[in-house]
C-alpha cells in the first residue's frame, strides 16, 4: 500500500501546482456541482464555495436543512419531505420511506416477505428480487421504484440548490454506505439521472465524514475511525489516509442499535411512573405520541443540560397533570448497557484491521446519536484522546460531499484531491 500511496502522491504533486496557478489567475467560479446526502432518513445538499472554502448545507423545506426521507403519494399530488411527513398518520399506505434499504438491492422471496411486516405500505419484488413499492393513486395501483422516489427527494434537493444559486444545476457528487455494492452505486446514480442530475462519483459516507474535518489535506498517514450512530443503526469505519488518498481498512456494525432504543427505554420508565403514581396503563395512542415526543426532546436537552424537566398533560389522566425531571444520570443508567455496546464494532473494526486503540489518530463522530455525552465520553476514555467533534454530526456527511464535489469541480482554494482506492472489506455485523 505504501508504494500506491508514493506514486499517486507524485501525480497529486501536478495537480497541486495546476490548483496554486488557476487560484493566482483566475476569477472566483460559482459551484459548479453539488452535494448530496440521501440518507436513510433524513437527506441534505451543500455547496462547496470557492475563496472562502467553505461549505454551506442550504435550506430546503420551511427552514429546514435536512428533509425527511420520505415521498407521499395523495390525492394533492406527490409530496416530500416534511409535507409528505406532516399527513403520513392518514395516509400510511401512500406514504415511502426507507428507499435506501431498497433501491438497488437483491432480496429472497423470504427476505420480502419479512420486511414487508414491518411497514404499512405494499411491497413487491420482481423476478430478479428486486423490490418496488405499490401505491394507490386515484383509485388505480401504480407501481413505484425506489429509485424514483429518491429521484424525487434529489429532485427538492436539486430545487433547493437552483434557487439558491439562481443558475441550473445538473451535476452532483453522492454519499453511500461503505457497503453498498456496485449495483446499488449503480442504483444511486440511476435516481440522480431520473432527477435530471449527473452523478459524476459516489463516495462512501465514512470517507466523505473524514473529507468534513480536513482529514484529505494530511500528508502523513493517518488511521481514521469513524463512528456513524443514528436514529436506528451504528456503522464503525477504520480509514487509512494520506495525502487524500482513502482506504476503508475494515467495517462493523449493529443495525439494531441507534436513538430510537434510547428513547425506548426513557419511555418505558415513564410509562411505568405514570402507572406506579396514577395507576393508569397509558394506551392511548395520542398520549403515547405525546410522550415520545416529549421524550426526544428531553434526550436533546440532556445532550447540553444536566437535568430537563418533563411536563404534560395526558388525556388519560383526566385534568392532571403529569412532570417529572429526568437527569443525565438517570438517563444515562437506563441505556447504560445500550452505550456500552458502541464500543463492541469499535473492537471488532480494530481486530479485523489487526491494529490496537493507539494507532488511531483521528475519531470522527457521525450522526445525531453522537451527540450524546455518555456516547462521547465512552469513546474519549477507550482510546485516551478526544473526538473530534466540530462539524455538526449529522451535517458531516453532507459537508464531506460537498468538499468533494468543489474539488471534483476544479474549486479553488482547494489544491488538493480526495480518491478513495478500491478495497472489498466485508462488514462485520455484531448484535
Ligand atoms: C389524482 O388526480 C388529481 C386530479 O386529476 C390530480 O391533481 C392528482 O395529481 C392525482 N394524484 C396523483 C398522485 O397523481
Ligand atoms: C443561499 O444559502 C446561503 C446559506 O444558507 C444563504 O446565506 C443565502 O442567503 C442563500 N441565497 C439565496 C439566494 O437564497
Ligand atoms: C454499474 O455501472 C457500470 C457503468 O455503467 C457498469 O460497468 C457495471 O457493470 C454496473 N454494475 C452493476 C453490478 O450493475
Ligand atoms: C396543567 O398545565 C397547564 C399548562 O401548563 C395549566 O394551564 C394547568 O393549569 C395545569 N393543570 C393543573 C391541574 O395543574
Ligand atoms: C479537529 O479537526 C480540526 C480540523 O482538522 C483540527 O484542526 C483539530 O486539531 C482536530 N481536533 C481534535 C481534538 O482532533
Amino acid at each position: 500500500m505504501g508504494a500506491t500511496f508514493i506514486i499517486l502522491g507524485t501525480s497529486m504533486l501536478a495537480l497541486l501546482l495546476a490548483g496554486y496557478f488557476a487560484q493566482q489567475y483566475l476569477p472566483p467560479p460559482k459551484p459548479k456541482i453539488v452535494g448530496i446526502d440521501l440518507g436513510t432518513t433524513f437527506s441534505c445538499v451543500g455547496l462547496y464555495h470557492a475563496v472562502s472554502g467553505t461549505v454551506d448545507v442550504l435550506e430546503v423545506q420551511d427552514g429546514h436543512r435536512c428533509i425527511p426521507s420520505m415521498v407521499a403519494f395523495s390525492d394533492d399530488g406527490v409530496l416530500v419531505g416534511y409535507k409528505a411527513m406532516a399527513q403520513s398518520e392518514h395516509n400510511p399506505q401512500n406514504t415511502l420511506y426507507d428507499s435506501k434499504r431498497f433501491i438497488g438491492k437483491v432480496f429472497s422471496k423470504d427476505d420480502v416477505k419479512k420486511v414487508q411486516k414491518q411497514y404499512s405500505f405494499k411491497l413487491e419484488a420482481d423476478e430478479y428480487g428486486m423490490v418496488h413499492y405499490v401505491v394507490k393513486v386515484n383509485g388505480t395501483d401504480k407501481k413505484v421504484l425506489p429509485e424514483e422516489v429518491g429521484a424525487i427527494i434529489i429532485g427538492s434537493l436539486k430545487q433547493a440548490a437552483e434557487h439558491n444559486l439562481t443558475t441550473a444545476v445538473n451535476k452532483v457528487i453522492m454519499s453511500v454506505p461503505a457497503e453498498f455494492d456496485d449495483l446499488q452505486r449503480n442504483y444511486t446514480k440511476k435516481a440522480a439521472s431520473i432527477a435530471g442530475l449527473d452523478c459524476y462519483r459516489v463516495i462512501n459516507e465514512p470517507t466523505a465524514a473524514a473529507l468534513a474535518y480536513g482529514l484529505h489535506k494530511k500528508q502523513t498517514l493517518q488511521t481514521v475511525l469513524v463512528v456513524d450512530l443514528g436514529g436506528g443503526t451504528l456503522d464503525v469505519s477504520l480509514l487509512r489516509s494520506q495525502g487524500g488518498m482513502f482506504l476503508t481498512q475494515a467495517m462493523a456494525g449493529n443495525n439494531r442499535l441507534g436513538g430510537q432504543d434510547f428513547n425506548q427505554r426513557l419511555l418505558d420508565f415513564l410509562l411505568m411512573l405514570i402507572e406506579k403514581r396514577h395507576g393508569i396503563r397509558v394506551t392511548d395512542k395520542e398520549d403515547l405520541q405525546t410522550l415520545r415526543l416529549h421524550v426526544e426532546e428531553t434526550k436533546l436537552r440532556l445532550a447540553y443540560e444536566n437535568r430537563a424537566e418533563i411536563k404534560m398533560n395526558l388525556h388519560s389522566l383526566g385534568n392532571e397533570n403529569f412532570s417529572e425531571v429526568i437527569t443525565r444520570m438517570l438517563f444515562e443508567e437506563l441505556n447504560a448497557d445500550l452505550f456500552n455496546k458502541v464500543l463492541e464494532p469499535v473492537k471488532k473494526v480494530l481486530e479485523a484491521a489487526h491494529l490496537v486503540k493507539e494507532d488511531v489518530d483521528e475519531i470522527v463522530l457521525v450522526g445525531g446519536s453522537t451527540r450524546i455525552p455518555k456516547v462521547r465520553s465512552l469513546i474519549h476514555i477507550f482510546f485516551g484522546k478526544k473526538p473530534n467533534t466540530s462539524v455538526d454530526p449529522e451535517l458531516a456527511v453532507v459537508t464531506g460531499v460537498s468538499v468533494q464535489a468543489g474539488i471534483i469541480g476544479g474549486m479553488w482554494p482547494l489544491t488538493v484531491s480526495a480518491v478513495e482506492l478500491p478495497t472489498r472489506v466485508t462488514k462485520i455485523h455484531v448484535h
